[in-house]
C-alpha cells in the first residue's frame, strides 16, 4: 500500500480472530511509535506497555466495565495485544501536548497496523477507567508519575482493509484568506 492508500483504508477494526500477532509485526508497529514526533523532543515522559497478558487484558475489561457503569462491555474486543500509551501529564501550558503526543503514538501505531494487514481500535475507556483503578496500575508497573492517556488494540483480524470514500468536508473546514 503506499502512503494515501494506507491513509484511506485505515479504519477502527473490533473484531479479532484470536490469533496472536507475529513478533516481526509487532516489533514493526512499535518502531513505527517510537516514529512519532513528541512535543519538545521529550520521549523520556513517555512510556509505552506492551500487554499480551490475556488474564491481566480481560481483568481491565472486566474493571472497566465495573467503572463506566456498562455491563458486559468488552473494551478490548478480545484483542490479544493491548499497547496502553503512558504519559507524564501537566495541568499548566502544555497540558494538551501530553494527551497529543499519546494520540500520536497510537495514530502511527493504527496507520503501521492498516499496512501490515493488522487489526488495530484506538481505545480511550479502558485508559480513562484505569485511572479510577490504582491496584491495576500497581500491578501494570505504571509509575505514580505516569498517567494512562490512550491505548490501541491490535491482533489479526478476519476483517478486511480496503480504500474508503473519505467524505469532503467530513471535519468542518473553514478557509481563512
Ligand atoms: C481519541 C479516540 C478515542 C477512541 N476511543 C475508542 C474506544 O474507547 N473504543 C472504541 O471502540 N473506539 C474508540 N475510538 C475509535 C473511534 O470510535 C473511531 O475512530 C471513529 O468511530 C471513526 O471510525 P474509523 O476509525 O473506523 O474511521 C477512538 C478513537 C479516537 C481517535
Amino acid at each position: 500500500m503506499d502512503t494515501f492508500q494506507t491513509l484511506y483504508s485505515r479504519k477502527s477494526i473490533r473484531q479479532f480472530n484470536g490469533k496472536g500477532i507475529s513478533q516481526d509485526k509487532l516489533a514493526e508497529i512499535l518502531k513505527s511509535a517510537y516514529a512519532s514526533p513528541i512535543g519538545l523532543k521529550r520521549y523520556d515522559r513517555l512510556e509505552l506497555k506492551v500487554i499480551t497478558n490475556k488474564s491481566l487484558i480481560e481483568k481491565w475489561e472486566e474493571q472497566t466495565a465495573i467503572v463506566m457503569d456498562r455491563e458486559g462491555y468488552k473494551a478490548f474486543y478480545g484483542a490479544p495485544v493491548v499497547v496502553l500509551v503512558c504519559s507524564e501529564v501537566d495541568d499548566g501550558v502544555y497540558a494538551n501536548v501530553n494527551y497529543s503526543n499519546a494520540a500520536i503514538v497510537v495514530h502511527n501505531m493504527a496507520i503501521a497496523a492498516t499496512a501490515l494487514d493488522v487489526g488495530a481500535c484506538h481505545i480511550w475507556s479502558a485508559p480513562r477507567a484505569l485511572r479510577a483503578l490504582p491496584d491495576l496500575q500497581k500491578e501494570m508497573g505504571i509509575a505514580s508519575n505516569m498517567v494512562p492517556c490512550c491505548a490501541i488494540a491490535l491482533g489479526e483480524t478476519d476483517d478486511k482493509y480496503a480504500e474508503r470514500e473519505i467524505e469532503n468536508q467530513k471535519i468542518k473546514t473553514t478557509f481563512i484568506d
